[in-house]
């Protein structure tokens, strides 16, 4: 079976790190793709990251470009070309200069790589797949946006921090749209199958909630440069790899919903299935009336970023 091939459009510091894990864990061949002031940079990550699969044991071919033609026919497309965040900036401060750069992106993907898997990091998420969708027409299910893995790994991580218990016995769901608006679910947080309800007061779940709305923000802040890149590669290739693989892992990401959750012709933040079909499918939770007024809330925020892509695109 011929390789896969992985299209990385924007080969900054979540670039780098996907395409070490891409090959790392064989899911295909790599291209990088940036513009071309930093044509180098790209071609040196991936020379670097080639030169380093003999000693890691992965077969994979890894290439850096600012042509287009490179990306022809790839199976997957994930797109971090943008500005990141600085201190004191919204995700939404990012719009006016990243629309710019997905309209651009999203034309060239649509003639170079039909019948991709697309996913969408660039900020601000739920309004920024919403414009690559919209430029590119691909069908629903082969666009969607990483948000929602990365905010509910950053809610489970603070819960397996606070009772010093296993990550991986920490299950949850964070619906709703990138950013502060977003809505943590700890009625449906499971520590080895116990509710988090019945392990923690509320006041500390309280905490961790607050905190994982503004876990990009601390991130932000910390690193005084730039926003998180670790995790939100990791996050974005658990969906490349649930996709190639056919895994049909439940993941949350910002998926269109028509109808799903009452909502219709926005992208926002829900657990879907992704399978060798993409987003093969919406799960809808059944939601308390607290929880819905704070869905509808975050849905508002993302209504208005949408808004203002509609006006440029
Ligand atoms: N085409 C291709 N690449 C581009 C374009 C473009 N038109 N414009 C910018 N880029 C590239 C930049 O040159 C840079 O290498 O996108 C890359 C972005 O990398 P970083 O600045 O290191 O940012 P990163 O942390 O990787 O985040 C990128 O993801 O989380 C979001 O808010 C974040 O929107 C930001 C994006």
């Amino acid at each position: 079976m011929a390789r896969k091939k992985i299209a990385l459009i924007g080969g900054g510091q979540i670039g780098g790190v996907q395409a070490l894990l891409c090959a790392q864990k064989e899911l295909g061949d790599v291209v990088v793709l940036d513009i071309p002031a930093v044509e180098g940079t790209v071609k040196g990550k991936a020379l670097d990251i080639a030169e380093s699969t003999a000693i890691g044991g992965y077969d994979a071919k890894l290439s850096g470009t600012s042509d287009y033609a490179d990306i022809e026919g790839s199976d997957v497309v994930i797109v971090t070309a943008g500005v990141p965040r600085k201190p004191g900036m919204s995700r939404d401060d990012l719009l006016d200069v990243n629309v710019k750069i997905i309209t651009d992106v999203a034309n060239q993907v649509r003639e170079r790589c039909p019948g991709a898997f697309c996913i969408i990091i660039t900020n601000p998420l739920d309004s920024m797949v919403y414009g690559f969708r919209k430029i590119t027409g691909f069908p629903k299910n082969m666009v969607c946006g990483m948000a929602g893995v990365l905010d509910t790994s950053r809610f489970r991580s603070f819960v397996s921090m606070e009772l010093d218990v296993s990550v991986e016995d920490v299950a949850a769901t964070v619906l709703g749209g990138h950013g502060p608006t977003m809505v943590p679910l700890p009625r449906l947080c499971t520590v080895g199958g116990i509710p988090l309800t019945e392990l923690l007061p509320q006041e500390k779940i309280d905490a961790i909630v607050a905190r994982t709305r503004e876990a990009g923000t601390e991130i932000v802040k910390l690193l005084g440069n730039g926003s998180a890149f670790f995790s939100p590669a990791v996050s974005s290739i658990a969906m490349a790899e649930s996709y190639l693989k056919d895994k049909k892992r439940v993941l949350p990401c910002a998926a269109y919903l028509e109808g799903e959750y009452d909502i219709n012709g926005y992208y926002l933040g829900v657990p879907v299935i992704i399978g060798a079909g993409g987003v093969e499918k919406v799960i809808e939770v059944k939601l308390t009336g607290e929880e819905r007024a704070l869905l509808d809330n975050s849905l508002n925020a993302v209504k208005k970023a949408v808004e203002e892509v509609d006006k440029r695109i």
